[in-house]
C-alpha cells in the first residue's frame, strides 16, 4: 500500500466477507428445504430465502468491486483518493441498504422481480452510492491527471453497470415487457459489463503478479472487451426464447450467445501466456492461484456450462430447471466471486499487519476446499437437472413427483455445499486474523516492485 487512503478497500472487503458468510446460510437452508420437511415454511418460504441468497450475493460482490476500485485507482493514478470520508459514507449507506433490504425480504417487502427485488428506496440508495464513488474517482483522476487503460476499463465497466441498472427502476404492467427489460440489467451485467470489470482486475493482477508486459496486457483487454460486446449484446436474446416476443429472437439468441465463450477463452489464454512468460517467483503464489483460477473456472462455468444450454433446441427442455442453477453457481463463482477473492488475497499483505506475502496454509486449504465444493455443487445441480428434465419434461411426470425422485442429488448438494462452506469459513478466518494497517509501513515491499523489475529486465 503506497497511499494511506487505500485502506478504505479493507473495510469494503471486510463487509463483503461478512455478507459472503451470511449468503451461504440461506443457500444451505434452501438445499435443506428441497429435502424437507420444512419447519420454516410459514416464516421463510423458498422464494424469500432465494431472494435473500441472490441479493446478498449481488450486494457483497459489488462491495468487493468497489473495494477493488478504491485500491486500484490510487495505485494506477498514483495519488491519494480525493475523499476518504466520502468513500466511508458510501460504505455506511451500502451496509444500511443491504441489511434493511434483507429484513424487508423476510417480511415480504420486495419489488417482486427476480434478482431485482430491491424496493425503490433501496434502488435509489444503490444509485446514490455508485454516484458518490464515481464523483470521488473522477476527482481523484482529475487531480492526478493520470490514468491507465486497466483502470479505465474497470471504471467504464462500473459506469455502464450503473447505467444498465436504470431500466430496473421502472415498473412494467406487462409481464413480457417486464421480462424483456429485466435482462437488460441482469444479462448485460453478468455477460457484458461485469466481464469488463473481471477482465480489468485480472489484467491488473497479472501485471502485478507475473510482471507481464503492461502494453501487451492492455491490448488484450481491448480485444476481450470487443468480443464481450460483439457477442454479449445480442446474446441477451437467449433469455427471450420463451417469454412471448417475436420468433426471430430464437436464431439471433442462439447464434450470438454461442459466440460468448470466445471472450472467456480469450481471458484464460491471456492468463496462461502471462504466467508462462513470467518467471513465476512472485511470493504471492496464493494470489496467482485465485487470479488464474478465476479465468479457468469462468471458462468451465460460464463458457462451457453456459454454451451447453444456450441453444434453443436444448433450452426448450432445460429452461428454468435445475440446469440453470448448475450454470448460475459455477459461472458466478468463477467470474465474480473468485476475482474479488483474488483481489483480496493480493491486497491483504499490504492492507493488514503481520501477514506473510506468500499466503498461509489455511489460505491454500480455503482455495482448494472451495474449488472442490463448488465443483461438487455444480455436479449435484447438473445431475439433478438432467434427471428433472428427463422425468418432468420428456416423460411428463408431475413437478412434485419428479422432485421426490431426485432427492439424492439434494443430499449431494448439502454434502458438497458443506465442503464449500468450510472453505469459505477458512477464507474469512484468514482474512480477519490480522488487523488492518492504519498507516503506510516503509518496511513493506512496494506493491508494484514485480512489474517494475520485469519492465527493467525487458529494457
Ligand atoms: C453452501 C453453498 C450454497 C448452496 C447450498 C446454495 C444453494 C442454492 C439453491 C438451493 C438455490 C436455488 C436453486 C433453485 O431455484 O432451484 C440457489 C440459487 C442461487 N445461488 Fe446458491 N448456494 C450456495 C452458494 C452460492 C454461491 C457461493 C453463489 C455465488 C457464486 C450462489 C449463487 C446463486 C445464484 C446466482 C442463484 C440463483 C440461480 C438461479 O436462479 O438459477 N450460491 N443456491
Ligand atoms: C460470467 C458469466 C455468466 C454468469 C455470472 C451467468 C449467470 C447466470 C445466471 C445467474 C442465470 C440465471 C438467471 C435467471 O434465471 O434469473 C443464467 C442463465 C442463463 N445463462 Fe448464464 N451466466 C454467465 C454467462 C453465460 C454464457 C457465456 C452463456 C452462453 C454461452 C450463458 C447462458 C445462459 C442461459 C442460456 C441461461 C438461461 C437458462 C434458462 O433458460 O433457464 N450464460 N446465467
Ligand atoms: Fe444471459
Amino acid at each position: 500500500m503506497r497511499y494511506r487512503s487505500q485502506i478504505v478497500a479493507y473495510w469494503y472487503f471486510a463487509v463483503a466477507m461478512c455478507l459472503f458468510g451470511l449468503q451461504l446460510v440461506f443457500g444451505l437452508l434452501m438445499a435443506a428445504k428441497y429435502l424437507g420437511p420444512d419447519p420454516l415454511l410459514e416464516f421463510l418460504p423458498f422464494d424469500r430465502a432465494k431472494a435473500i441468497h441472490t441479493n446478498i450475493l449481488i450486494v457483497w460482490v459489488l462491495a468487493g468491486f468497489m473495494g477493488a476500485v478504491y485500491y486500484v485507482v490510487p495505485e494506477e493514478s498514483r495519488t491519494e483518493l480525493h475523499s476518504t470520508k466520502l468513500a466511508y459514507w458510501g460504505l455506511v449507506i451500502w451496509v444500511i441498504m443491504g441489511v434493511t433490504a434483507v429484513i424487508g425480504y423476510l417480511f415480504g417487502y420486495t419489488h417482486g422481480v427476480k434478482m431485482l427485488e430491491q424496493p425503490l428506496p433501496h434502488k435509489m440508495a444503490i444509485v446514490v452510492v455508485m454516484l458518490m464513488m464515481f464523483y470521488n474517482v473522477f476527482m481523484t483522476i482529475k487531480k492526478a491527471k493520470r490514468w491507465t487503460v486497466t483502470e479505465g476499463v474497470l471504471l467504464a465497466g462500473l459506469v455502464l453497470a450503473a447505467l444498465l441498472y436504470l431500466p430496473a427502476l421502472l415498473r412494467y404492467e406487462n409481464y413480457t415487457i417486464e421480462g424483456f427489460y429485466r435482462w437488460w440489467t441482469i444479462h448485460l451485467w453478468v455477460e457484458g459489463v461485469w466481464e469488463m470489470i473481471q477482465a480489468s482486475l485480472l489484467a491488473f493482477l497479472l501485471i502485478r503478479l507475473s510482471g507481464a508486459d503492461r502494453e501487451v496486457m492492455e491490448k488484450w483487454l481491448y480485444v476481450i472487451v470487443g468480443l464481450v460486446f460483439l457477442a454479449g449484446i445480442l446474446g441477451t436474446a437467449h433469455h427471450y426464447y420463451w417469454i412471448g416476443v417475436p420468433q426471430y429472437w430464437l436464431p439471433l439468441g442462439g447464434f450470438f450467445s454461442a459466440l460468448e465463450p470466445l471472450a472467456l477463452f480469450g481471458m484464460a489464454i491471456y492468463a496462461y501466456f502471462a504466467m508462462r512468460r513470467s518467471r513465476l517467483d512472485h511470493p504471492n503464489g496464493l494470489g496467482i492461484h485465485w487470479a488464474v483460477g478465476s479465468a479457468v473456472f469462468t471458462v468451465f462455468g460460464a463458457g462451457i456450462l453456459g454454451l451447453a444450454h444456450t441453444w434453443p433446441a436444448v433450452n426448450k427442455w432445460t429452461h428454468g430447471t435445475l440446469i440453470t442453477p448448475m450454470h448460475g453457481h459455477s459461472a458466478f463463482y468463477g467470474a465474480y466471486v473468485m476475482i474479488v477473492l483474488a483481489m483480496i488475497v493480493y491486497t491483504m499483505p499490504y492492507l493488514t499487519r503481520g501477514r506473510s506475502e506468500s499466503g498461509s496454509t489455511m489460505g491454500y486449504w480455503a482455495f482448494w476446499l472451495q474449488i472442490a465444493g463448488m465443483f461438487g455443487m455444480t455436479l449435484s445441480f447438473a445431475t439433478a437437472g438432467i434427471a428433472q428434465t428427463y422425468l418432468e419434461r420428456i416423460m411428463g411426470l408431475g413437478y412434485l413427483d419428479t422432485q421426490w425422485e431426485i432427492q439424492v442429488h439434494f443430499l449431494m448438494l448439502v454434502g458438497t455445499g458443506s465442503v464449500f462452506v468450510i472453505g469459505v469459513i477458512l477464507f474469512i478466518w484468514d482474512f480477519f486474523r490480522y488487523p488492518p494497517r492504519m498507516d503506510i509501513d516503509p518496511n513493506v515491499p512496494a506493491d508494484d516492485r514485480w512489474e517494475r523489475n520485469a519492465a527493467a529486465a525487458r529494457t
